[in-house]
């Protein structure tokens, strides 16, 4: 598998039906494979759909060793992978102005791989994603994950089994 150099301008839609709790995790460890240096995802989607999981597979991908938890209650967490990841959870975020005082701004400027669950709680223009994650519940272990993604990005993933075999 080849870790993408940089995104493509364009891009595409892509969706995925996972039956499980490790076939989530599955998919974001491939997605994680995938991400160049400096990539920045929006993790979205109600309560309890998967962010978290996902995120972990993220950083499964990326290299990290430790396990992944939800930041819900501190808001960012931090892992070393093969980049310095900020995993961010907006999910209690109340004022714009704590988004500053949290550093995700300057945590997006950089080759961090930056994850921010609840990304869409934030105004539009305060942070450019390359990628947006949206998970949706079907029945109690099933979920449908749609990407907006980077076309070059996309591809790759389509290319990866965990993404043509449906289970
Ligand atoms: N296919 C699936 N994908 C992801 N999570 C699932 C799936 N099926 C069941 N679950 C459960 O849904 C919950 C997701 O939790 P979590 O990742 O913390 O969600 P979020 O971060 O979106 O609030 C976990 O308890 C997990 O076991
Ligand atoms: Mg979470």
């Amino acid at each position: 598998m080849d870790r993408i150099g940089c995104f493509s301008e364009q891009t595409v839609e892509l969706s995925v039906k996972s039956k499980s709790r490790e076939r989530t995790i599955e998919i974001g460890r491939v997605f994680g494979s995938f991400l160049p240096a400096g990539s920045v995802i929006s993790l979205e989607g109600g309560l309890g759909v998967g962010k978290t999981l996902f995120a972990g597979g993220i950083c499964a991908g990326l290299g990290v060793m430790d396990k992944v938890l939800s930041p819900t209650f501190i808001l960012l967490e931090e892992y070393d992978g093969l980049f310095p990841i900020m995993h961010f959870d907006l999910y209690r975020l109340e004022k714009l102005e704590e988004v500053q005082s949290l550093g995700l701004i300057d945590a997006a400027d950089g080759c961090n791989v930056v994850l921010v669950e609840w990304g869409d709680r934030l105004p539009d223009g305060v942070l450019r994603f390359d990628i947006k994650v949206y998970i949706q519940i079907v029945s109690s272990n099933e979920r449908i994950i749609d990407f907006n993604a980077p076309e070059n990005f996309t591809r790759a993933l389509m290319e990866n089994n965990v993404f043509n075999n449906g289970s």
